[in-house]
């Protein structure tokens, strides 16, 4: 790989492979993340999302192809590229004998940060994380919300550069995910890289500056969130409903609008062209002295998206 290459990218994978007995779990798959960017990768159960972030933090080595990480190639050189990265993976991986403390201590001692700096840093993400209280607990009576943002606060002790994380707000709360994306905004803000897979479209859509969709172990797209949205739906939707609502011309009518249908008081119309259509509405209502009660634009979702691409779709 390049140079100039390895200066922007945290991530940079190539022709990654992993088959499993008769299952390709990963097919050859090729892509790029930016240091700094939060990257997300979705795709229905088994698509490959889990061993890709395997494969990736030299949980699992690649049956093909290659992957480095800020430049470090995670076979030949696993502990430089390992070094700067944390990892929250699918399952949990902190001792339930040990207190969060305890946790939090060894994983310095594993990364060889200085003790007083971890108990610093352990101060910091407890409090961050809403756990300061519970410090000294064994993780056996944890949550699994709490052990959750322990897990993160673990990954994060000796501040890598880039987290991986495995679905990191799967089956949680409001207050856990709430504290948890919260974290990884303002670790974004401050410049760490992120990489995490997720069901969760909506979070995708909110948090990630781009996202792949994988399928059958292939990325079937990879994009911004609002660039997939956009080319899946040429055609926007205009939700429009007058006062008085029972007027009889039809919207249909208008230039540029490809149909226009009655939903009880409302129109709802399709259109290539929002701006020009928003214009024409405007004009309509004017001329038949109908005053505007709502005047939106649906836009599609990253679930639209999301089903349109691994139903096999593409876009
Ligand atoms: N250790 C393993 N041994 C055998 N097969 C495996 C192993 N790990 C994964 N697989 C298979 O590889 C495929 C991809 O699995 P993977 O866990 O990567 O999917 P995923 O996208 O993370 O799914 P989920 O959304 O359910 O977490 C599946 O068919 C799975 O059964
Ligand atoms: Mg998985």
């Amino acid at each position: 790989m390049k140079e100039a290459e390895h200066q922007e990218n945290a991530i940079t994978a190539s022709d990654l492979r992993k088959t499993f007995a008769d299952i390709v779990a990963v097919d050859s798959i090729s892509f790029s993340v930016k240091i700094g960017e939060i990257f997300g990768l979705l795709g229905p159960n088994g698509a490959g999302k889990t061993t890709t972030a395997r494969m990736l933090t030299g949980v699992m080595r690649p049956d093909g192809g290659a992957a480095a990480i800020f430049g470090h190639d995670i076979v030949s050189d696993p502990i430089r590229a390992k070094q700067r990265c944390g990892v929250v993976p699918e399952t949990a991986n902190a001792y339930t004998d040990l207190s969060a403390w305890q946790n939090l201590m060894l994983m310095g001692e594993l990364y060889g940060v200085p003790k007083h700096y971890a108990e610093e840093r352990a101060n910091t993400l407890l409090s961050a994380l809403g756990l300061l209280e519970r410090k000294d607990q064994l993780v056996q009576g944890f949550s699994k919300g709490m052990k959750q943002r322990l897990i993160l606060a673990m990954a994060l002790l000796h501040e890598p550069d880039l987290i991986f994380l495995d679905e990191p707000t799967s089956g949680l709360d409001v207050q856990s995910n709430h504290l948890i994306t919260g974290m990884l905004r303002e670790l974004h803000e401050s410049g760490t890289t992120i990489f995490l897979t997720t069901h969760n479209m909506e979070e995708a859509n909110r948090l990630c500056n781009r996202v792949a969709i994988m399928r059958k172990g292939k990325i079937a797209a990879i994009d911004s969130p609002e660039r997939l949205k956009m080319a899946i739906e040429r055609l926007h939707t205009i939700e429009v409903s007058f006062d008085p609502a029972g007027t009889d011309d039809n919207l249909a009518s208008l230039q540029g609008i490809e149909s226009a249908r009655r939903e009880g008081d409302k129109w709802m119309i399709t259109t290539e062209d929002v701006d020009s259509t928003i214009r024409a509405i405007c004009a309509f209502g004017a001329e038949h002295q109908l005053k505007i009660e709502v005047l939106r634009t649906l836009a599609p979702t990253l679930d639209e998206v999301f089903l349109r691409v691994t139903e096999g779709g593409t876009v």
